[in-house]
């Protein structure tokens, strides 16, 4: 574990993504100044904070080896950013997904941060390139992106800036793992970055697949949730080409021709308008109807099995 003495962690933003982030430095030990705008939102923040490690700490799952006393007395909430990036090692920016607003703020800190610090956006889609053009500390920063909800689910996406330094991208390598995240390295940015172009390429061939009239919303849903979701929470595709023949050469061999055959029949891309959003919306109302009752029940119970399914494997031996 990292022992507090060793750097202040700053989140920019207490919002969804801020929270959690504060939570897992905290398990890692790290102390954690919680920055925002907003008073309010800091106090909420804070609260929320201390009613989900409580629970956490009941029902076993908590993070890290100090108990939730501890990690809580590791945030403290402030509303001065000077005061908040003095002798940070590392801030991570989680405010909303604005791209004038993000630039305002790194230009911001960028007039204040030292050389040492890393600066990081927790932005879904927004390129380095974009974000951090021009800052004197360009080497310093690089885009750190987790998947919702990031106490669950631990994949992170570095994504560096092309003047990032490497051992910016390495630091953020290890303090991701010093705090119990599953970081990878994007080589060089690109639109959507891994994860969500995976997910856009999985959504459109949904979409195509319910457009036609192949096969129902509800069924769609449950060949992911019941069939390749199972095996993808373990291994991921190419893993399973190399499981799934003798290695990967032999599925190569085996299924190429059939898998292009297959893919010359994808559409284009889909439009998700007219009649199929009234089809898919209509079929997801009636699992889960859209207002903020039903939609937060849905989210807790999805929460619940995320928290479940990280404990499993953290308990299944690794090969
Ligand atoms: P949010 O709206 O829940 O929180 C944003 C917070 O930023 C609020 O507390 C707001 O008061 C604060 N804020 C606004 N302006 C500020 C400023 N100038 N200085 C400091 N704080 C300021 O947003 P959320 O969902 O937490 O998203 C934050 C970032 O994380 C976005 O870039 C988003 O794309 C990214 N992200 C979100 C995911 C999600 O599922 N919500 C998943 C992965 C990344």
């Amino acid at each position: 574990m990292a022992s507090p003495a060793a750097g202040v962690v700053v989140i920019v933003g207490s919002g969804l993504i801020g929270r959690s982030w504060a939570m897992l430095f905290a398990s890692g030990g790290f102390r954690v100044k919680l920055y925002d705008i907003e008073q309010q939102q800091v106090t909420n923040a804070l609260e929320n904070i201390r009613k989900e490690m409580t629970f956490l700490e009941q029902s076993g799952s908590l993070k890290g080896s100090l108990g939730a006393q501890d990690q809580l007395s590791l945030i403290s909430g402030c509303l001065n950013i000077q005061e908040a990036v003095e002798g940070a090692l590392h801030i991570q920016e989680c405010v909303p997904e604005n791209l004038e607003l993000k630039k305002k703020i790194f230009a911001q800190l960028d007039q204040i941060i030292d050389d040492q610090v890393v600066l990081s956006s927790s932005t879904s889609c927004l390129l380095p390139s974009q974000l951090f053009a021009g800052l004197a500390h360009v080497q310093q920063c690089l885009v750190a992106h987790p998947v919702n909800p990031p106490y669950y689910v631990p994949l992170v996406e570095l994504v560096p800036h092309p003047e990032t330094a490497p051992a910016t991208v390495d630091r953020t390598h290890a303090l991701m793992r010093k705090i119990g995240q599953s970081p990878v390295r994007v080589l060089k940015e690109m639109d959507g970055f891994v994860l969500n172009r995976l997910q856009y390429a999985v959504i459109s061939e949904a979409w195509r697949l319910v457009e036609e009239g192949i096969v129902s919303p509800s069924d769609l849903d449950l060949v992911m949730s019941d069939g390749l979701g199972m095996r993808y929470a373990f291994i991921g595709p190419l893993e399973t080409m190399h499981l799934n023949a003798e290695g990967v050469l032999s599925y190569c061999d085996r299924y190429s021709e059939g898998m292009k055959r297959v893919l010359k029949t994808f559409g284009p891309i889909p439009e998700f308008s007219g009649a199929t959003v009234e089809k898919v919306n209509q079929a997801m109302c009636l699992k889960v109807p859209a207002d903020p009752e039903h939609l937060a029940a849905r989210r807790r119970w999805r929460d619940e099995c995320l928290q479940r399914l990280a404990k499993l494997k953290r308990q299944m031996p690794s090969q």
